[in-house]
């Protein structure tokens, strides 16, 4: 195994900015920080602004989800087609905000994953326990299969990468130990290994939930943490480039 593994900060903006927050990704753009890979994901009318805002930087610009077909009669969705039009290079699948909100499950997830893949996205693939799951002693399991269920078919370490996000730790403050982000992670390592070989120790899996400029270097220094996926400390351009420093 030679493969090395950049580290990867993605922003979630959610549904959060207005015109008016564009100047925090001009900020971030200005930092234009090469130390990691950096993506940022802006709410879908921002899109294609924050693309021309990112211009020649080395930040690249995600959507936060995508539609399973290339067009057609779904109002309100977006296709894969159109995100990758508008220069957006990576697109956000199976937020646990999706599945809540929306009742997403894993089959649709990894077939958003999949146009995503053939529109030449990198998909990122988010994936994890709630809090009764994490009581119930079997999250390592539970959460691997629904990675095995999420991830698209022809997944390599070039076009996905897996987000791994404790519902529990999302936007709470709260954080796993350690030891438990350390297990987890090499739960989905050994799987993503068995099945897919030399691609499965190149994906790269993210922590997200409750990172900070204050614990990102400590998580990020976890074995088989690659990168956070970061969501209220995206938004501020000062927090945001603090995280990705720690990388
Ligand atoms: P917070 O960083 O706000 O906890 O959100 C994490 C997240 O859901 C990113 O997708």
């Amino acid at each position: 195994m030679t493969t090395t593994r950049r580290k990867l900060v993605a922003g979630n903006w959610k549904m959060n900015g207005l015109t008016a927050s564009m100047a925090e990704l001009v900020e971030m753009c200005d930092a234009n920080p090469t130390n990691c890979d950096v993506i940022v994901c802006p709410p879908f009318p921002l899109l294609g602004r924050f693309v021309g805002s990112a211009g020649n930087s080395h930040i690249e610009i995600g959507a936060q989800d995508c539609h399973t077909a290339e067009s057609g009669a779904h109002t309100g969705d977006v296709s894969a087609a159109l995100i990758k039009d508008v220069g957006a290079t990576a697109v956000i699948v199976g937020h646990s905000e999706r599945r809540t909100d929306h009742g997403e499950q894993s089959g649709l997830i990894k077939a958003k994953a999949e146009a995503a893949l053939a529109n030449g996205l990198t998909a990122i693939v988010c994936i994890g326990e709630t809090e009764a799951e994490r009581d119930a002693g079997n999250a390592e399991a539970l959460v691997t299969a629904q990675m095995r269920a999420s991830l698209p078919a022809g997944a390599t370490a070039a076009n996905t990468v897996v987000a791994y996000e404790p519902v529990w730790a999302i936007g709470t403050g709260r954080t796993p130990t350690t030891e438990q982000i350390a297990s987890m992670h090499a739960a989905l390592r050994t799987a993503l290994k068995a099945d897919l070989g030399e691609e499965g120790h190149g994906i790269r899996i993210l922590y997200g939930g409750s990172v900070k400029p204050g614990n990102a270097a400590e998580i990020f220094a976890i074995p088989d943490v690659d990168g956070g996926l970061i969501g209220g400390a995206s938004l501020k351009a000062t927090d945001f480039l603090g995280i990705v420093s720690a990388a």
